[in-house]
């Protein structure tokens, strides 16, 4: 039992040893390597391998971004990473003082280094994805950039949480303030607007106007629930208006009364045949438009307006953009 035990702690011990002694070796190897010239001539070879790796790395994360459209945002560092990497190659020598340009480019009629390359930084080009950053060098999103998610965050975050109540009409400001602020920036910039912004942007606005379906038949409603909170807003107004011109015609009224007392005679006398009149049949006026064509008439210009408040709304939350 004992010498057992005794048996085990000597292999534990060894292995111990053993272990550390393989941790001092590499833990020396280590230090010696970082005590090497700084910069020691790498081979070609090994710059081409790091630029296969980084142009990897770049692809990958192109293509798991690449619908819906994130990859200007997300692949940055990727980015910089592959041309550093393209920048060491061309730039790089050989110890025998050979430049690796001199043995990969222009060697033969395929190019294909550079044609890796060209293509590559194609797709950051063609997403316009500096226009993302204030200073791609140094990663830093833009403030239009910033600003944009902002707005986009938030117009999401409300359609998801109003999810089971009416989106159209809790989201409108927030799907308004984004649309403008895309409007300003393609104002500025024209179509040459960071991709991942155009994307993000024609997304929501398919979501608003086709998926939720906000423009055609809720549109109206909140206009008309605007007018009449308009009008709702306007009546205490009309009211006082109303009973101060009452008072004041009341007031002269009282004053005239007050000074000739005697009630002044009725103005159309008792047996007149004016006063038989049906209350419908008033006078035509000079027009011979009678009361009752009016209605019709205002009715008329009432639609009118509506309709083209109609449009002028439709204009706002710019639906016609799909
Ligand atoms: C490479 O060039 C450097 C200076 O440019 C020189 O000092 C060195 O001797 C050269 N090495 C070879 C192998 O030619
Ligand atoms: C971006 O940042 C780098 C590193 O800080 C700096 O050298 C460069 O001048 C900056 N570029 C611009 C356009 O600000
Ligand atoms: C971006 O916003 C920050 C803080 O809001 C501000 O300090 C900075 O000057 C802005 N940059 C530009 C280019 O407008
Ligand atoms: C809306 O959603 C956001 C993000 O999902 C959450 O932080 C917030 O609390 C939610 N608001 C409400 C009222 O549910
Ligand atoms: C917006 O989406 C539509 C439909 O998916 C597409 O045809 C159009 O090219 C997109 N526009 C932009 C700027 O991505």
């Amino acid at each position: 039992m004992k010498s057992e035990q005794f048996l085990y702690a000597l292999v534990f011990f060894l292995g111990l040893s053993v272990e550390s002694s393989f941790c001092q070796n590499l833990g020396s190897q280590l230090s010696r390597s970082s005590k090497d010239p700084p910069h020691p001539p790498v081979p070609c070879q090994n710059h081409l391998d790091q630029f296969e790796r980084k142009s990897k790395d770049f692809t990958t994360i192109i293509l798991k971004n690449a619908v819906p459209v994130t990859y200007c945002t997300k692949s940055v560092n990727d980015y910089l990473a592959f041309e550093q990497s393209y920048k060491d190659l061309t730039e790089s020598q050989d110890k025998n003082n050979v430049s690796c340009r001199s043995l990969y480019f222009n060697v033969d009629r395929l190019g294909v280094v550079e044609t890796m390359y060209t293509n590559l930084q194609r797709v950051w080009k063609m997403g316009f994805c500096d226009d993302c950053y204030s200073n791609t060098s140094t990663s830093t999103l833009s403030n239009t950039t910033k600003d944009f998610f902002y707005y986009w965050k938030e117009i999401n975050d409300c359609i998801t949480n109003s999810s089971q109540s009416d989106p159209c009409l809790k989201c409108m400001s927030h799907y308004q303030k984004l649309n403008s602020f895309f409007d300003g920036i393609k104002k500025e910039k024209g179509d040459q607007i960071c991709f991942d912004l155009q994307d993000a942007m024609n997304r929501t606005r398919i979501l608003w106007s086709v998926k939720l379906n906000c423009c055609r038949d809720r549109a109206p409603s909140m206009l008309s629930f605007t007018i009449i909170s308009a009008i709702v807003g306007l009546l205490p107004g009309i009211f006082y208006i109303a009973f101060y011109f009452w008072r004041r015609h009341q007031d002269r009224f009282d004053f005239l009364s007050d000074t000739n007392s005697p009630l002044p005679e009725p103005l159309i006398p008792e047996n007149s045949p004016l006063q038989n009149l049906p209350e419908n049949e008033y006078e035509p006026g000079p027009s011979g438009a009678t009361a009752s064509t009016l209605p019709r008439s205002t009715g008329a210009i009432k639609k009118e307006k509506t309709a083209t408040a109609d449009e002028s709304d439709d204009d706002l939350i710019d639906c016609n953009k799909k």
